[in-house]
């Protein structure tokens, strides 16, 4: 059967745990891995813009040996309404694998409905599993481990970061802790399902108002630019409490590691001197899309 990559649960922990194994060898070994080669295409797709997604994406499919199709919806039949399932039927059958960087995660799901290949959510209103399967890389990294430690995120709890570090986060058995002001918690659904798989991994869950409880003692601290792509309109004056700054990291464990996947908005969501000082890990946050979007695509073109 096709396997998708939707959101984070997507994978079992076990899987997850494969996938992130392959990324450390595949970083470790950059030129080694060619499963694309032929080349097989993989078929990029953008409804929104992106940096990091698109060159990660890109690179990671040649590097694999296969040929990397970025599409951008203005300039493809999708953005004109032709139907996403129509668009699926072509292009599984001229490429391997469909990443999609969309609005609704409904559109996804159909996407994937209508595909015998493998479709990769490369971001959607409600969750971006492949950011943070670049984000556990790089915990890995810095504390040599995932499951038992504790990540606090600040911010807006009802974005896709906040929902994919609860389902992902949990997955790994991790501590997940959610500062977000009322009104801007994460989805029930979404955050009930976190309990539940975190009980399989002895990982939590927690949610809370007050970011400084949030960030006692934690071992990573990440955050979100507030106003995700298609609400640049809203009010951000709720979220000033929830900045990370020096204050909250003085909470945090002395070795603590920073994370925010980018793009960053000085001293608005992130103090300047967090972003840019010791403890910030983000440039090889960035890194890490190519390194886990490769293990991911390899693995999902392997079952
Ligand atoms: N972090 C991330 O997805 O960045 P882009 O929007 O630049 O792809
Ligand atoms: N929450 C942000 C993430 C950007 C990578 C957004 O959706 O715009």
């Amino acid at each position: 059967m096709t396997r998708h990559f939707l959101r984070d649960d997507d994978l079992t922990p076990a899987e997850q745990a494969e996938v992130l194994a392959l990324a450390a060898r595949m970083k470790a070994d950059r030129y080694g891995f060619k499963p694309l080669a032929g080349p097989k295409s993989v078929a990029i797709l953008f409804d929104k813009h992106s940096t990091r997604t698109r060159v990660s994406f890109t690179a990671g499919v040649a590097e694999l040996g296969g040929n990397p199709l970025v599409v951008d919806a203005g300039s493809s039949q999708l953005g004109r309404g032709e139907s996403v399932a129509d668009t699926a039927r072509v292009l599984e059958r001229v490429c391997a694998a469909i990443v999609w960087r969309t609005f609704g995660q409904e559109r996804l799901e159909e996407m994937a409905g209508a595909s015998s290949v493998p479709v990769v959510n490369a971001l959607t209103d409600q969750f971006h599993p492949c950011q943070i399967l670049a984000d556990l890389q790089t915990i890995q990294e810095a504390k040599g481990r995932l499951d038992g430690v504790t990540l606090a995120y600040f911010g807006d709890g009802a974005n896709n970061m906040a929902h994919s570090y609860l389902l992902g986060g949990a997955t790994a058995g991790m501590h997940v802790r959610i500062a977000a002001p009322e009104g801007y918690l994460p989805d029930p659904d979404v955050w009930h399902r976190a309990e539940e798989i975190a009980k399989t991994t002895g990982g939590s869950v927690e949610v809370t108002t007050d970011p400084r409880q949030a960030a006692a003692g934690a071992d990573v601290l990440a955050t979100d630019t507030w106003a995700s792509m298609g609400q640049e309109d809203k009010d951000l004056s709720v979220y000033v409490p929830y900045s990370l700054t020096e204050d909250l990291v003085a909470l945090a464990k002395p070795d603590v590691s920073v994370l925010h996947c980018l793009p960053a908005y000085r001293d608005k969501e992130i103090a300047a001197s967090v972003l840019d000082g010791p403890h910030s890990v983000v440039w090889d946050e960035a890194e890490n899309r190519l390194h886990a979007q490769k293990a991911l695509l390899a693995w999902l073109l392997e079952r």
